[in-house]
């Protein structure tokens, strides 16, 4: 269906999804205008300058080419919004903290607010999307606050769509470029079929048709949940083997390969690592497992707690097996992580698993040097504390033993372990001789995401351990110990 006149998008919430999303929707519908629409001045800011607020490679140029013919990005919610045809709704659906299904429940209140905001500033009939990951039947609830709230001005409708976003980050604009679906959920009604068909005709012009799949609303808002879990479950069906991996001696990148090949089963996300972060997994399958619970399905929601339970455990063992490692001891040792963020090619910190390895061995009074390329001082703080709860208050003195430094070689000098926490493609590069050099004796390295030469790490002098495999230690065969291996003598206990 071609879109009439000059169509007019506004997307509320300029976060990881809203401004990418947008972005590329910019780029491949010139004749409609985007605005991006925030409360933080400070991230619309950073849109509308040469530094992005979030990292995500081919983002810049994108944003570039659209920004200020066709794309724009303004605090004025109220003012877009009261232009806009069509609405997308990508505000933050954290976990709560809070009150009913704390820890569990996603807070939809910042939703709800701009459902409130769309009903008071609406001018003309109006199609709101459901962008943001939500629980299943919120658009119903959307839907009555938007009813309730227009009723002064009976010719002005709305037709409710869910529309989740299922890119990555680190690959957010390839993602957005060729999706692998577009999924789109309407009201079944004459008035809802036509909104679809809008949004359709939108995705349309860069997305395959056969690719966009349109189903009722409730079937999409559980889609977005379910994609969540599975993936997150597959890691967790992975770390639990990595684990028998290391008691038996199997190795868990040959089960990996093994098993994915089936064709059935296939490859994807079947890395064993430190453990998934992100600001999705977590909260997605808990939102699951909330929603299990409140429909009388205890044993589905048992089911999928354990994909967090297993994950929980996965960050707790390998900083246990640090310690444990390093002679049952890192009280005022040195330990270099190599990567903060949550994954590669991204500078979002958001549940990172280091974030919960640094806490364990904070707890056992290490300090804590980090090289990441991308992550900012000011996100690993806000990380600290509001997923930990540790801030200068409760650490008084935080910022002495963790410290974020601008080049690896630096943060690696004088420590007793580097520790890989993200699997950025450059720490293979590094030179590893130099750093061992650098470092305290006997020197570990811990690869959390099994990217490393661990031969070659060895042959160095390291100690090295990672996930899900065996490997050969000095102090088990003093014969194959490089000279450079000085004081790697003593006999571990394991
Ligand atoms: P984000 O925190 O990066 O961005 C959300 C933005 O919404 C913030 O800038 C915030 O200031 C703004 N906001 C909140 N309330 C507002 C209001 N009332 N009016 C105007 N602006 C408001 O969040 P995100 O990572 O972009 O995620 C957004 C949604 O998309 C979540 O539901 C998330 O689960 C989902 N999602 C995220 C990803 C991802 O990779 N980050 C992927 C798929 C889906
Ligand atoms: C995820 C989903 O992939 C995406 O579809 C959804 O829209 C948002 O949530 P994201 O969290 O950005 O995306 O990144 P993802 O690539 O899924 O990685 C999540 C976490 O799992 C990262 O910490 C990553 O390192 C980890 N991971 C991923 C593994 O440990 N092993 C794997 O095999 C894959």
């Amino acid at each position: 269906m071609p879109l009439e006149g000059p169509f007019k998008v506004c997307c509320v919430g300029a976060g990881y999804v809203g401004g990418p999303t947008m972005a590329v929707m910019a780029k491949f519908c010139p004749g409609v205008r985007v605005c991006v629409v925030d409360l933080s001045q400070p991230r619309v800011d950073a849109w509308n300058s040469s530094k992005l607020p979030i990292y995500e490679p081919g983002l810049q140029s994108i944003v570039e080419h659209a920004r200020g013919k066709n794309l724009f990005f303004s605090t004025e919610v109220e003012k877009e919004i009261e232009a806009a045809d069509m609405v997308f709704i990508s505000v933050d659906t954290p976990t709560k903290t809070h009150g009913v299904g704390s820890g569990s429940a996603s807070n939809v209140k910042n939703l709800e607010a701009v459902a409130r905001t769309i009903a008071r500033c609406a001018s003309s009939s109006t199609i709101v999307v459901e962008k943001s990951t939500v629980p299943v039947q919120t658009a119903d609830a959307l839907q009555k606050i938007l009813a309730a709230n227009s009723l002064d001005r009976p010719d002005v409708e709305f037709q409710v769509l869910s529309n989740p976003e299922f890119l990555a980050e680190g690959t957010a604009v390839r993602d957005l470029l060729s999706p692998s679906r577009v999924l789109i959920g309407g009201p079944e009604s004459e008035a809802g079929e036509a909104a679809i068909a809008k949004l359709v005709a939108l995705y349309a012009q860069w997305v395959p048709r056969e690719k966009i799949l349109t189903t009722n609303v409730w079937s999409s808002e559980l889609s977005k949940l379910v994609a969540n879990a599975y993936l997150a479950q597959r890691i967790s069906s992975i770390n639990s083997i990595a684990m028998l991996c290391e008691a038996t001696k199997a190795n868990v990148d040959e089960v990996s390969r093994a098993v994915g090949a089936d064709t059935r089963i296939g490859p994807h996300f079947l890395r064993a690592s430190v453990g998934f972060g992100g600001s999705c997994f977590r909260k997605d399958v808990l939102n699951l497992v909330y929603l299990s619970e409140s429909f009388g399905l205890p044993e589905v929601a048992q089911y999928w707690r354990q994909v967090v339970t297993m994950n929980e455990w996965q960050k707790e063992r390998f900083a246990r097996r640090m310690i444990n490692v390093m002679f049952n001891t890192v009280t005022g040792k040195k330990i270099t992580f190599f990567g903060f963020a949550f994954k590669k090619d991204t500078g979002d910190v958001r549940e990172t698993a280091a974030a919960y390895v640094a806490k364990y061995l904070l707890d056992e009074r290490a300090t804590i040097s980090i090289y990441d390329p991308q992550v900012q001082t000011e996100d690993l703080w806000r990380e600290f504390a509001s997923t930990l709860g540790i801030t200068e208050e409760s650490h008084p003195n935080l910022k002495n033993v963790v410290t974020l430094e601008n080049d690896p070689y630096e943060a690696a000098r004088d420590s007793h372990a580097i520790a890989v926490m993200t699997e950025w493609d450059e720490f293979k590069d590094y030179d590893y001789e130099k750093l061992f050099h650098s470092m305290q004796k006997p020197a570990f390295i811990f690869d959390g995401r099994n990217i490393l030469d661990h031969q070659r790490c060895f042959e160095l002098g390291f100690e090295v351990a990672c996930i899900g495999k065996t490997l050969p230690s000095h102090f088990d065969q003093p014969s194959t110990q490089p000279s450079a291996a000085a004081g790697a003598k003593h006999k571990r206990k394991r």
